[in-house]
């Protein structure tokens, strides 16, 4: 299959959250087994630059442009082009610096970038216009989160049979119900098309433009990331308002859970650890790793000290809240946490001080730091994931992948991943973590105590981190999930153009 993947952020190129390691990971699976595919993302210089450290990405001119309406201008895209390392997996990159020469990606100073729907609108009509330009002719155009929201309804409406589209479905998937793309109704303009799409069907939610419901409307296929999350919001309490519209779309909506790049992501060969391990030499490697990362934030260097890990951007969807309230419990036990990761400055602050008052008990790193990631992944003896609510949350499986047991709110995605140590299920071998339903601190508290209790009986503990280990949580499985809903859409489609040919 010929497939277009359209993201707005892409490791190695960007990233701010979960987003950008699927956007590269999936294509790379996919390419891996033999298909055609092309990521589309946009050029940030300032970002890349940071992004790649020491290692020089190859970002060349393709000396094509693509030419698009944004209300009533005509903005020029240079194409350029790169491949993701070590795949073959082209990358499009789109460059315009009024639009993405800037120091983040959608937000600075705590601000959203006033024109973010200017922006993303450019850039969607920019996936099109570059895959039409540079005769990709792909049989799946999938489109993910709201940046590229417009990309299903540009399609449908514009591109739909044209040349070099004439077998073309759209997939779209959404990662997070939360950021929605909810713009004033003047921004329809931006996009070009005629208001009679600004209904509640398609582009409208209650007097505003929102991308993220258009996307939903316009495609062939919804998908989301996990299995658990595509029930959930058709429900009030998850659908974020979108409920409705995704519930009419129901026969189309799909979850799939994410997998891990285990290039990144092993244990075995990870470059950031003092040690390296497998399930063989996993009490060994860890006690070093371990040890190391005490070292590094300056924590006691204490082998049988519960130390739990925890990454993350410091929000409410990743349930800070529970820890602020139970803060002082938890400080009473016997326990180490390590928290990397920034966000709301209510939550960074509460970490920091949590961390100045107890230097034998917390470490707090705030800001962005990739090695220290791996680290704590592999240094940690648990990990803390209490979120409010996660589409599908990837540090739990990197956790499971690492031998860190995962101490995680049973939703979403971390309800299809993590099997909570009841006794039923420690009994027939698939418990590897402890879940939780309650939204609430003493459950959280309770469940933390829960797993200090098991960290003490090793045998049981490491029978946890086992059957964590031994699970295949590579993107081969997902991979060929999305390969089964592309076909499913391009027969959609064809069966479509059948009957409307009759
Ligand atoms: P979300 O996309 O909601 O933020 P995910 O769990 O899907 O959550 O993905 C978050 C990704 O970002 C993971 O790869 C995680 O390791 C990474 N990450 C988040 N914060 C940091 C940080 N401060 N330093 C390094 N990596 C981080
Ligand atoms: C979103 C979600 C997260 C998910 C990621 C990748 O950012 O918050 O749960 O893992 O997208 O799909």
């Amino acid at each position: 299959m010929r497939i277009v993947l359209a993201s707005s952020e892409a490791v190695p190129f960007s990233k701010t959250g979960g987003l950008a390691d699927v956007a590269s990971a999936l294509p790379k699976a996919l390419a891996h087994v033999g298909h055609d595919v092309f990521l589309i993302t946009p050029y940030y210089p300032q970002v890349i630059q940071k992004n790649a450290g020491g290692n020089h990405l190859l970002i060349e001119p393709t000396g094509l442009s693509v030419h698009v309406p944004v209300g009533p201008k005509h903005v020029e895209g240079r194409i350029l082009k790169s491949t993701l390392p070590g795949s073959r997996v082209t990358v499009y990159l789109i460059d315009q610096p009024i639009y993405f020469d800037r120091s983040g990606l959608y937000v600075e100073h705590d601000q959203d970038y006033r024109d973010n729907s200017e922006r993303f609108i450019f850039f969607s009509r920019a996936v099109m216009e570059a895959t039409r330009v540079l005769g990709l002719n792909p049989d799946i155009v999938h489109a993910n989160d709201w940046q590229t929201g417009l990309v299903p309804a540009l399609f449908e409406i514009e591109y739909r049979g044209q040349p070099g589209f004439e077998n073309t479905a759209s997939i779209f998937t959404i990662h997070n119900m939360a950021f929605q793309g909810q713009f004033w109704h003047w921004d329809m303009l931006l996009t070009g098309l005629d208001w009679k799409y600004f209904n509640w069907r398609q582009m409208e939610c209650y007097g505003h433009l929102n991308l993220l419901k258009t996307g939903i409307s316009f495609a062939d296929l919804v998908t989301t990331v996990s299995p658990t999350y595509s029930r959930e919001i058709q429900t009030p309490e998850f659908g974020c308002g979108l409920n409705g519209a995704l519930s009419s779309r129901h026969d189309d909506l799909f979850g799939i859970l994410n997998g891990v790049d285990t290039e990144v992501w092993n244990p075995a060969t990870d470059p950031h650890l003092t040690k390296t391990y497998s399930v063989s030499s996993l009490s060994d490697g860890k006690a070093e790793c371990k040890a190391a990362l005490q070292k590094r934030l300056g924590l006691p260097e204490r082998p049988n000290v519960m130390l739990i890990g925890s990454i993350s951007r410091m929000t409410h969807q990743k349930g800070y809240q529970l820890i602020e309230q139970c803060s002082h419990m938890l400080l009473d036990q016997d326990v180490q946490f390590v928290f990397l990761g920034s966000g709301e400055p209510r939550f960074e602050d509460m970490l920091l001080k949590m961390a100045s008052d107890h230097r034998s008990k917390v470490a707090t790193t705030i800001g962005y730091d990739e090695a220290l990631s791996h680290q704590i992944e592999a240094g940690s003896d648990a990990f803390l994931m209490p979120s409010e609510f996660e589409p599908c949350g990837l540090n739990q499986m990197y956790s499971l992948i690492y031998g860190t047991v995962p101490i995680v709110r049973g939703v979403g995605g971390l309800a299809d991943s993590v099997i909570d140590a009841s006794d039923e299920n420690l009994a027939n071998r698939s418990a590897n973590g402890f879940s939780f339903r309650e939204f609430r601190s003493d459950v959280l508290f309770w469940n933390i105590c829960r797993a200090r209790a098991m960290y003490a009986e090793k045998q049981k503990w490491n029978q946890l981190q086992q059957t964590g280990m031994k699970r295949d949580w590579s993107w081969k499985r997902s991979a060929a999930e999305y390969l089964h809903l592309y076909e499913r859409a391009v027969n959609k489609r064809s069966q479509q153009s059948q009957d409307n040919t009759r």
